[in-house]
């Protein structure tokens, strides 16, 4: 990381200037100086009694900026929420290289997840008071300081559950959840093969299926390190891809029985390697493509084994389907409070440094969830 900062030393600095002319807009927000007017992008703002700090892309695939932005007013079902942690996830890095299968109109702050606290409520909010701790969901704009939200993508933090562990709940371990048990019908006992294992996604679905629906688990990853922290967290076995073949190897884990269930969030060889690993009435479940590649399924393998291959995206369910959405995340929030899940954050970065987070993710350094410290 340090190399990287120092690489990227100009950039943060910009970012320091940038932290400190914000300094000044939070005392004028509390009445006591004037503001200055704000730009982005060229686009200039009109003095504003709040502002809070956001990150910011502003060309794709370009480095994200931090500066202050204006607060907007509250609507009646709305509620404001001070973020304490954002969540860093694939689809932020993918959304701002302009690769992600949402695009935004420039500029735009990424940021899909959060936990923080409830700073205002707009006249119809019920579900949350000024004061209380909660975790939300986003299209974009978590990644800052500030953020307004329907007061139906909100839920509370449940008593002893840390910002920390909360901010990795909802795109992880709703994504593990729905894909291990409203999609695959993960039973006991039964062989789970996840891949990218050590990785925000891969590491809750290690740990859901292992801890919550006992399954037996093995994980397959990149490196031994990543493979031991998969076993560490509730996998039996593991498979290091980058020294052996994923197939050979999983034939031999599981005597050429195969596997009962793949969630795969790689593409490419990977999950065709899972996929021909399939046992009789074998589920596989599409839920990314960090590869880069996305795979074709030959649709002979489906007949000859009656296996399925399943897909998965996770925030569709908010605007299909919200009851089971809402369901998997107050899940993942019961199962945390009930200690039978234990969400791993791999590295805390500021919000100054959110290059950094998206470079130590797109490197493959990361294990676990990526989170940005953000107030
Ligand atoms: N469908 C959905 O609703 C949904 C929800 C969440 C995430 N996703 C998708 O799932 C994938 C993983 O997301 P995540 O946030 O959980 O990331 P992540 O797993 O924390 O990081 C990506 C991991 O993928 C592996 N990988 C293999 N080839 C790679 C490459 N060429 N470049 C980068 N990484 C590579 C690496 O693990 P190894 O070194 O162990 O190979 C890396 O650590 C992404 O494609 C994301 O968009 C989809």
């Amino acid at each position: 990381m340090a190399r990287a900062g120092a690489r990227l030393g100009l950039r943060w600095q910009a970012g320091v200037r940038s932290a400190a002319r914000v300094e000044s807009c939070r005392r004028n927000g509390f009445g006591q100086e004037p503001l200055s007017p704000i730009s982005l992008s060229g686009v200039n703002f009109l003095q504003h009694p709040r502002a809070y700090r956001a990150a910011l892309c502003t060309e794709l695939t370009k480095p994200l900026v931090v500066r202050d932005v204006p607060s907007s007013s509250l609507q009646s079902h709305e509620v404001r929420v001070r973020v304490r942690y954002c969540g860093v996830n694939f689809a932020d890095i993918l959304a701002c290289q302009g690769l992600y299968q949402d695009k935004h109109s420039l500029p735009f702050t990424p940021g899909m997840e959060f936990s923080g606290d409830v700073l205002e409520t707009g006249v119809e909010v019920s579900s949350v008071k000024e004061g209380e701790r909660v975790i939300g969901v986003a299209h974009t704009k978590a990644l800052a300081e500030e953020y307004v939200a329907d007061q139906k993508l909100l839920w509370k933090i449940p008593h002893g559950v840390p910002y920390e562990e909360a901010a990795v709940l909802p795109v992880s371990y709703g994504t593990a959840i729905l894909a291990l048990e409203h999609r695959a019908h993960t039973q006991p006992g039964e062989t789970v093969l996840v891949t990218a294992a050590a990785g925000a996604t891969g590491l809750a679905t290690v740990d859901v299926a292992s801890s919550v629906l006992k399954a037996k688990v093995i994980a397959a990853a990149g490196s031994d390190r990543k493979c031991n922290l998969a076993l560490q967290k509730g996998a039996s076995q593991s498979v290091n891809y980058s020294r052996a073949g994923l197939r050979e190897e999983l034939k031999k884990l599981t005597a050429y029985k195969g596997v009962d269930v793949a969630i795969d969030t790689i593409g490419g060889d990977i999950f065709k390697e899972a996929l021909h690993s399939l046992a009789w009435e074998g589920r596989i479940v599409v839920v990314g493509f960090a590869g880069g590649t996305i795979p074709s399924i030959p649709a002979n393998l489906l007949l000859l084994k009656n296996i399925s291959a399943l897909g998965l995206y996770w925030g569709r369910y908010r605007d299909q389907d919200f009851p089971v959405f809402s369901s998997a995340l107050s899940s993942a929030l019961r199962y945390c409070q009930e200690g039978r899940i234990q969400p791993h954050v791999g590295a805390v970065f500021k919000l100054e440094e959110v290059n950094e987070a998206f470079a130590h993710v797109t490197q493959r350094k990361s294990t676990g969830k990526v989170i940005i410290s953000v107030s």
